[in-house]
């Protein structure tokens, strides 16, 4: 995916996660194309207006949106669109059916900012051989 000049932003604010992806860039030879930033819980991303191809939220709407209102997801989802450029992708991953849900009641209003392309579902099994499944919204920046 990253070609070869592509560069990969990382954020988290909790920095056990930003030393584990510290670790496997490392043995991954990935280190010099990560760049890793600290955030403190904001729904504000420190970077600049239209400079983002692609934006992973992986595994994360669940945190920002375990409440019973949508604000601060819709609020992250703002901002991700001013952090993106023209046309470019947005790509949410969840997993469980109780956060598909809520991602679903979620999608009109990021529809306000991001064209839902696609949804995708994919099923994984846990050790014990328990069915799981990750949901995949393929969103692209409205003007
Ligand atoms: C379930 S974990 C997933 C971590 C990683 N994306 C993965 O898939 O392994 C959710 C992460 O979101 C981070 N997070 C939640 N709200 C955040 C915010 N407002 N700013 C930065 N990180 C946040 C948490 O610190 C946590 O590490």
């Amino acid at each position: 995916m990253l070609g070869k000049n592509g560069k990969i932003i990382a954020m988290d604010s909790d920095v056990s996660k930003l030393d584990k992806l510290k670790q496997k860039a490392k043995e991954n030879d990935l280190k010099k194309r990560i760049q890793i930033i600290q955030s403190n819980n904001e729904l504000v991303i420190p970077l600049d207006d239209e400079s983002i191809d692609i934006t992973l939220l992986y595994n994360v709407a669940c945190c920002i949106h375990g409440k019973d209102n949508q604000e601060d997801l819709i609020e992250l989802i703002r901002d991700i669109q001013r952090i993106t450029k023209e046309s470019s992708r947005l790509i949410i991953n969840v997993k469980g059916k109780h956060i598909e849900k809520r991602m679903d009641n979620a999608i009109p209003e990021i529809q306000t900012y991001f064209k839902l392309e696609k949804k995708e579902i994919k099923k994984y099994f846990l050790e014990n051989e328990r069915v799981r499944y990750r949901f995949f919204y393929y969103l692209v920046k409205k003007e």
